[in-house]
């Protein structure tokens, strides 16, 4: 099993934690010794570093998921910490590969974007493609990564439009069930019935998507008929311009990524 360890035990850092404990050792370091403590005991082969300088001995791979406003301080710290071999992923958003190069002295730097979905083996994880990763370092991190999820190797200039896409989509996609849900308490039904009918629902949506390999506007077409119920909502939709708000949501989360230092 490969030694990770990961150095902010926020949102990211603990689903990543959860996502990678059947797979990999685990050490944990966060700022707050209680956060890797706490996510320490409740995860399998893993423990949690009490100082930067233990979090990082002996580590295959290092996993950085603190916020990008806080990379300069810990780059200076990490800095002289670093052995040769340990390989850097950073999952912070809006931190380029030439930033990452210029603040830590280690060869193996992967810049990557996980989605929180990591966490239950379901998430989406990009890499940034880059010349001086070989494909031997390259296979070895999508395998470090699979138990997480889906794993692919983008080119740089797509990583701010992936960020939106994979890891900015859940927080829209939950607003949306979020929306589902006030719809149903708005016609009656009370708020713990209807959460799980509208998970039921998106869920069998995918479902039936993925299994007949569907288009999603066949479906739409399947589900309204002539005159009928569905497209007198699906009108609303199209009056209130929300195709066009997600995709200028994802535009501007895209847009936002480009620099977070
Ligand atoms: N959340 C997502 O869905 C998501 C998706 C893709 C990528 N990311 C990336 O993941 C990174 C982390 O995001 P997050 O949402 O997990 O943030 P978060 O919840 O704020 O977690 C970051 C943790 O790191 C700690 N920390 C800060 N500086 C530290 C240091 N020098 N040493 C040790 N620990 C330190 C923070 O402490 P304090 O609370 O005191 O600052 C906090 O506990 C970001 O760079 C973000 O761009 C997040």
């Amino acid at each position: 099993m490969k030694k990770v360890t990961i150095v902010g035990c926020g949102n990211m850092g603990s689903a990543l934690a959860r996502g990678l404990s059947n797979s990999s050792s685990l050490k944990l370091f966060d700022q707050h010794l209680e956060k890797s403590q706490a996510l320490a005991t409740q995860l399998k082969d893993a423990v949690f570093a009490k100082t930067l300088e233990e979090a990082l001995q002996d580590a295959d791979f290092v996993i950085l998921a603190i916020k990008p406003k806080d990379f300069l301080r810990m780059a200076k710290e990490m800095a002289s910490l670093l052995k040769p071999e340990t390989r850097i992923v950073s999952v912070l958003a809006g931190v380029s590969y030439a930033q990452l190069r210029e603040k830590l002295p280690a060869p193996i730097i992967v810049r990557a974007m996980p989605n929180l979905a990591v966490g239950c083996g379901k998430g989406v994880t990009g890499f940034v493609e880059d010349t001086q990763i070989s494909e031997a370092a390259r296979k070895e991190i999508s395998l470090l990564f699979q138990s997480t999820g889906m794993v692919l190797w983008v080119n740089e200039s797509k990583i701010d439009a992936l960020m939106a896409l994979t890891a900015c989509a859940p927080a829209f996609i939950a607003y949306l069930v979020e929306a589902f849900t006030e719809g149903g308490i708005y016609s009656g039904f009370p708020a713990d019935q209807a959460l799980p009918l509208v998970r039921r629902v998106f869920e069998g949506t995918l479902a039936l998507m993925e299994e007949q390999q569907m288009h999603p506007a066949a479906l739409r077409w399947q589900v309204a008929s002539p005159g009928g119920t569905t497209i007198e909502g699906l009108k609303v939709l199209e009056e209130y311009r929300v195709h066009f708000a997600i995709m200028q949501a994802l535009n501007a989360s895209a847009e936002k990524s480009k620099n977070m230092l």
